[in-house]
């Protein structure tokens, strides 16, 4: 019977285990998008974990929606990224960058070039956003020109460069959560009328010309994505024939042999089990709020190749000892979630410390 303790092959990677780090936005970096001070301990803290994905990173300028996260397509963030790398591998993990671009899921004032946001169409996405001086209002995006759209999957294709200069092992595409990939997904943001809107295989178009773009530039084993069929938040309705567009997006990516597909779960089983059909490669699944209980039981079903868990990483840098062991695990402080100082970043004791208090 395969475990979650088991050793896994994912793309060029060996992983000691088969439990993620899930990625996780802290908005701990600096103005300039490079990963603050304390970032490399942070991850390295995690590296016992198998895999560990990233926070979201933004490719450009435009890909930035909230405050201080972090980019990956300057020098500066590069060198920054490296010394991330450098530490978690130092210490026998691996890591992949997530690549994000929000989309219109932006406020400009969070934005290092201050511009309204861009978005496959001009609908805002109706709700507030944390900025500078507190919520604003999330103002309506420009729509992307067909141009500007092949532009971004460029954007995509060398901020994935940047992120092997810097040492990680992979990158992943954030196609989940109401950002800029769903968004060409869902009719409710996506109204174009050109070859990006319109059909099914129309507003899966952008997702499979980033992956391909990037799979191109550093690899299809070094290339994954992250999907959540059905979410619902900010304005995303990806209306009836969403799980068909889910269907046929899964059968055309599982031809591109990527390092592996990561499917944040939203509840629907049944087209969770034809994706598993429909995808020949590495499954990761992420379900929400998961108790621990239940860390393993996808694993050993065969449903999951590899299980991604966020809040209880976030909290438990030796998340893997304390499952082995069958320890408490300490609870995640919400308020430290994003932003702020050290505290309840890279402060959350191992079992180790606890016995040193
Ligand atoms: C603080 C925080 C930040 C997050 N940021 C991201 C992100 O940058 N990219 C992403 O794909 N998901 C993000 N998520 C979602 C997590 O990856 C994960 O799917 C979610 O927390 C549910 O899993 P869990 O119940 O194991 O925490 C974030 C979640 C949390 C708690």
């Amino acid at each position: 019977m395969t475990t979650v303790f088991d050793s896994v092959r994912l793309g060029r990677c060996t992983l000691t285990n088969r439990l993620v780090m899930a990625p996780m936005t802290r908005s701990r970096a600096q103005f300039n998008g490079t990963p603050g001070e304390s970032a490399a301990t942070y991850y390295t803290q995690r590296a016992g974990i198998g895999l560990i994905i990233s926070e979201g990173t933004q490719p450009s300028d435009d890909g930035q929606g909230y405050l201080t996260t972090p980019g990956i397509y300057t020098d500066a963030h590069v060198a920054g990224w490296k010394k991330i790398t450098d530490a978690v591998h130092a210490k026998g993990g691996h890591i992949f960058i997530q690549l994000m671009h929000a989309g219109r899921m932006s406020h400009p004032d969070n934005t290092p070039h201050h511009r309204q946001g861009v978005a496959p169409s001009a609908i805002a996405p109706g709700t507030g956003m944390f900025t500078a001086i507190g919520m604003q209002d999330i103002p309506t995006p420009r729509a992307l020109s067909t141009e500007e759209v092949r532009q971004t999957v460029a954007d995509f294709a060398f901020a994935a460069r940047r992120a092997v200069e810097s040492g990680a092992d992979g990158v992943e595409i954030h196609g989940a959560n109401a950002y800029l990939v769903q968004q060409f997904f869902a009719p409710s943001a996506n109204t174009r009328t050109d070859e990006y809107g319109g059909s099914i295989e129309n507003r899966a178009r952008f997702a499979i010309e980033v992956v391909q773009s990037i799979a191109k530039e550093i690899g299809a084993d070094r290339t994954a994505i992250r999907l959540s069929p059905g979410t619902t938040i900010w304005g995303i309705n990806e209306g009836e024939e969403g799980s068909d567009l889910y269907r046929y997006l899964v059968a055309e990516l599982n031809k591109l042999g990527l390092a592996y597909l990561h499917v944040m779960h939203q509840g629907n089983d049944s087209l969770l089990a034809d994706m598993r059909k429909l995808w020949k490669g590495t499954l990761i699944l992420n379900r929400p709020g998961r108790p621990r209980e239940q860390v393993g039981s996808d694993v050993v079903s065969g449903l999951a190749d590899l299980e991604a868990y966020g809040a209880m990483t976030l909290a438990n840098p030796d998340f893997v000892e304390r499952l082995k062991k069958n320890a408490p695990m300490n609870e995640p402080h919400r308020e430290g979630f994003f932003g702020g100082t050290d505290k309840f970043y890279i402060d959350y004791p191992t079992l180790e410390d606890a016995k040193n208090v």
